[in-house]
């Protein structure tokens, strides 16, 4: 629940007019199935945090970092049960880079902790390798 707060806090606070449009919830559209919503929320939460990630490493900003990593890992606790839209049939490999990606994640986290900038830029660079190593095969 408190994973869920936060998230939808951000999504309030942030820059998500498609979503802190409380007064007109056309976005939450009836065409997209609750599983689907989620999963965009999810993918929108890694997004978004991740470009906060990045700037605050810019600034060497550990601790905006720090809350960006863990909202991201928070997210993508759930990744692997996505509805693949591409390669649907290669399940295994999708878990395989969901996997890839969260240790990436969580390294980029100890050497924020560690206030190492160097470790963590280069981090940063490994995980966004992660981001389109899955994107090559299952992203439309
Ligand atoms: C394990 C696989 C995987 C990883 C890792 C991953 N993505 Fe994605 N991403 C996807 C898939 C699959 C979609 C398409 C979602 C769909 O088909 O509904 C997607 C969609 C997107 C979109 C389009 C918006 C949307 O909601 O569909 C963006 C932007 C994006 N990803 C950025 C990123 C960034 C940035 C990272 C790394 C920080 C990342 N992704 C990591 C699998 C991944």
């Amino acid at each position: 629940m408190k994973t869920l707060s936060i998230i939808m806090s951000l999504f309030l606070i942030g820059s998500g007019a498609v979503f802190a449009g409380t007064s007109d919830h056309k976005h939450v559209g009836h065409t997209m199935s609750p599983e689907m919503k989620k999963q965009h929320e999810t993918m929108t939460t890694i997004v978004k945090q991740w470009q906060a990630c990045k700037n605050a490493l810019k600034d060497n900003n550990f601790k905006d970092a720090d809350l960006a990593v863990e909202t991201i890992i928070e997210a993508a606790a759930d990744i692997d049960s996505f509805r693949l839209h591409k390669n649907a049939d290669k399940q295994e490999q999708f878990a395989k880079q969901c996997n890839v990606f969260r240790e990436n994640i969580l390294k980029l986290k100890d050497e924020i902790k560690r206030k190492d900038a160097d470790a963590a830029n280069n981090l940063s660079t490994k995980v966004e390798e992660s981001c389109k190593q899955c994107h090559s095969t299952f992203r439309k």
